[in-house]
C-alpha cells in the first residue's frame, strides 16, 4: 500500500479512502483474475480440456456462422504494399479526415484477411485441423468476432456484415444505412460522414471463459488489441486511413449488432476510409 495513504484505521476518512480503493471494480477484477502457483485447479481444468479430443474438435471451429444469409465471397489475393514494414509502422496514425471516396472491395478484403483472417491450417497429432489466424488468440479459441458496417464500399450494398475468417466471406446480416447509428454512438459525425466503413470488434466471452475462467476477460481485450493493430497496419499499407475508437455508447452498438452486451458485446471500432 502506498505511503501516501493514511494507515488503516487512522481515521474515518482514511478507512473510507481504503474502502474506495479496494472497491474499484477494475482493481477487484485484476486481483481476482491473477494466477497463483498454489492454485492448481485452473491448470488441471485446462489440461483436461487440452486432452479431450471431443472438446478439441468442438473448439477448432470457433466462428459465429450466419447460415442462409446473403454472402459475398471476398478476393483472397494479397496486393503487396509498396511501403516497407518499417514505414508502415512509423506512418500508422489515427485519422480524423477521410477522402469521402469509396473503398474498393479488394482493399476491404485485404484489410480483413490481414486483420484476422486464416493464415495457416495445421493438423494436430490427433488429426484435428486448426485454422490459425493472423492475430494470436489464447488457446486458439478466437473469441473476437469482426463485423463491418459498410456504406461506401464498391460492390457492397450498404449494411451490416459479419466476417467469416474461415471462408473469407462477408455475410450480410442486415441491409441498410447504419452510419448515423454509429455517429450517434461515437459523436464522430464528420469522420463517419467522410469514411467508407467501420469494423466493429465484438467478443463472445464464453468461448474463452469456459476454459480460462476470470482470466479470459483479460485475454479477450488483449486479442481485440492484436486484431485492431493488424487492421490499422494493413490499412496503412494499402493507403487507407484508420481510426480506432474505444469511446462509444455500448448499448447502441450492441443493439446494432443484435447482441445482448453480456454474453457477446462490442469492444472496439475501427473506422476506415480513403486518405484525403
Ligand atoms: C484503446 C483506444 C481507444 C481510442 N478511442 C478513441 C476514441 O474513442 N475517439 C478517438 O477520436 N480516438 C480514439 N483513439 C485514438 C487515439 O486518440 C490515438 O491513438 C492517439 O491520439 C495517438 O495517436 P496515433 O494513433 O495517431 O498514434 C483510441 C485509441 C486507442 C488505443
Amino acid at each position: 500500500m502506498s505511503d501516501l495513504l493514511p494507515p488503516v484505521g487512522a481515521s474515518v476518512e482514511g478507512e473510507q479512502a481504503d474502502a474506495e480503493l479496494l472497491l474499484s471494480p477494475s482493481e477487484l477484477y485484476h486481483e481476482n483474475s491473477k494466477l497463483h502457483p498454489s492454485n492448481r485447479r485452473l491448470g488441471l481444468w485446462i489440461d483436461s480440456i487440452n486432452r479431450s479430443p471431443e472438446i478439441r474438435r468442438f473448439l477448432s471451429r470457433p466462428t459465429t456462422r450466419f447460415y442462409g444469409y446473403p454472402t459475398v465471397v471476398l478476393p483472397r489475393d494479397l496486393r503487396p504494399s509498396p511501403l516497407p514494414f518499417e514505414t508502415i509502422v512509423m506512418e500508422r496514425r489515427s485519422r480524423h479526415r477521410f477522402s469521402g471516396k469509396p473503398l474498393a472491395l479488394a482493399t476491404l478484403a485485404q484489410i480483413l484477411l490481414l486483420g484476422d483472417g486464416v493464415s495457416a491450417r495445421v493438423r494436430a497429432a490427433d488429426g484435428i485441423e486448426w485454422a490459425l489466424r493472423t492475430a494470436p488468440s489464447g488457446g486458439g479459441l478466437y473469441p473476437v468476432e469482426l463485423y463491418c458496417v459498410a456504406w461506401r464500399v464498391d460492390g457492397l450494398a450498404p449494411g451490416l456484415y459479419h466476417y467469416d475468417p474461415t471462408a473469407h466471406t462477408l455475410a450480410q446480416v442486415r441491409p441498410g444505412e447504419f452510419r448515423q447509428v454509429l455517429a450517434e454512438a461515437t459523436y464522430l459525425h464528420r469522420e463517419l460522414e467522410e469514411a467508407a466503413a467501420c469494423l466493429v470488434l465484438s467478443a463472445v466471452f464464453g468461448r474463452s471463459k469456459f476454459k480460462y475462467g476470470e482470466r479470459a476477460y483479460r485475454f479477450v481485450l488483449l486479442e481485440a488489441g492484436h486484431i485492431a493493430q493488424n487492421v490499422l497496419l494493413a490499412a496503412t499499407a494499402v493507403g487507407c486511413g484508420g481510426l480506432p475508437v474505444g469511446g462509444f455508447t455500448d448499448d447502441r452498438v450492441n443493439e446494432l449488432l443484435d447482441v445482448d452486451g453480456v454474453r457477446e458485446a462490442a469492444l472496439y471500432l475501427v473506422v476506415l476510409g480513403g486518405e484525403p
